[in-house]
């Protein structure tokens, strides 16, 4: 195994880094936009549906909820987010021109297969998985698939099966958007044009370690973490926070920074670490009221900031500027911290970073 972790201490940290990787591939050979990308029968199904249903558990349940927001900004087709363990037992409406969404890293969770399942049963045959096992049971119980090549995961808390997972739902979104007529030549070229860069961005945002190791010490002798993110980066802070949770076994909770007002200030105090996601985009400025609130109660900003947003670090706040601001991409890069942070925390406390007790990397029964 030390051969095979090369000059990582863990599986984790090694997935993490080989995230530009994993995305390379993932995007690897598409030069256009086409309905092709997700089976034979693509072109038509995208025709004829009116609306989406996502379907997953744990992270994946988060990439979920980040392609709402580009599904719904790109390519105009309202989007529904289920916890599959939810959604399986619950009275809901069936759409038969819904396209129903499975996200699974294994392709094999119970809860997420159930819920695909019992969505069928309700008469939804238009089904697309975004999974990481080409001969898992999910590929083969969904028409239309997109396979992400992550590669193998190893450690038990998804890292590069999330990012990748991004990517193939931002693929969608855009393809979704061109059968529509909703994605014109040059957006197009465009969106390509940034994912290809992708890789070398996010190779920037790993160059942050050293800085992130820092941070993770202060955060180790902490018992929670509060993490803030708006609009498309919110489900990316709940990613964030699940990721302390599960490797480090620190509270963490994550908030729309819009929210605080209605409940998680009152938890602010100078113990209280205040993880905040600050892309430079047209929320900024809401966003940097939400952190003054945080401040005036005393409690220690942690902001991941682009540089472009002049944001300066002071008293009680600190600052790390990632490299560039990645327009609607912006969530994969923000992601990359936040699992160094994590990492690198556990690590200073001492957990058993690649296997965390009480969980399993794939989750086959109920
Ligand atoms: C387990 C893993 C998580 C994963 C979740 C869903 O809880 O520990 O990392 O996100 O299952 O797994 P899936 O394979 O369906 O993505």
């Amino acid at each position: 195994a030390a051969a095979e972790l090369g000059p990582y201490r863990h599986y984790m940290q090694k997935e993490i880094f080989e995230q530009p990787r994993a995305v390379g591939d993932t995007i690897d050979g598409i030069e256009s936009i086409e309905p092709e990308l997700f089976g034979d029968d693509a072109a038509k199904i995208f025709k004829d549906i009116d609306n989406i249903l996502i379907l997953a558990c744990g992270t994946s349940y988060y990439a979920g909820l980040t392609a709402k927001y580009w599904i719904e900004s790109i390519a105009k087709i309202a989007v529904n987010v289920e916890i599959a363990s939810e959604y399986r037992y619950r009275d809901s409406v069936p759409n038969p021109k819904s396209l129903v969404i499975t996200i699974s890293q294994s392709g094999e969770t119970a809860d997420t297969l159930a819920a695909l399942k019992h969505a069928r049963t309700l008469g939804m045959e238009n089904t697309l998985t975004i999974c990481n096992v080409q001969t898992s049971a999910m590929v083969r119980e969904c028409k239309l698939n997109f396979i992400t090549h992550a590669g193998v995961e190893i450690g038990v808390a998804s890292t590069k099966a999330f990012t990748t997972q991004l990517v193939g739902l931002f693929l969608l979104a855009l393809t979704i958007a061109k059968v529509k007529g909703r994605l014109n030549d040059v957006q197009e070229n465009q969106y390509i044009k940034q994912l290809r860069h992708l890789p070398t961005a996010i190779g920037a945002v790993l160059a942050l370690e050293p800085q992130i190791i820092g941070w993770a010490d202060r955060f180790a002798n902490k018992e929670n973490a509060l993490f803030l993110g708006r609009g498309m980066h919110y489900p990316i802070a709940m990613e964030g926070a699940l990721k302390l949770k599960e490797i480090s076994y620190i509270h963490a909770e994550a908030y729309p920074a819009g929210e605080l007002k209605h409940g998680p200030l009152a938890l602010v105090t100078e113990q209280m670490p205040v993880v905040t996601i600050a892309p430079n985009d047209e929320l900024l400025e809401k966003l940097k009221s939400n952190m003054q609130e945080v401040s005036a109660r005393g409690g220690e900003l942690y902001v991941f900031a682009d540089s472009d947003s002049k944001i300066k670090a002071s008293e009680g706040m600190h600052l790390i500027h990632m490299p560039e601001h990645y327009g609607k991409l912006s969530p994969i890069l923000h992601t990359i911290p936040l699992q160094l942070l994590s990492y690198h925390t556990a690590v200073a406390r001492g957990t058993d970073v690649d296997k965390p007790r009480n969980l399993a990397k794939s989750v086959t029964v109920e």
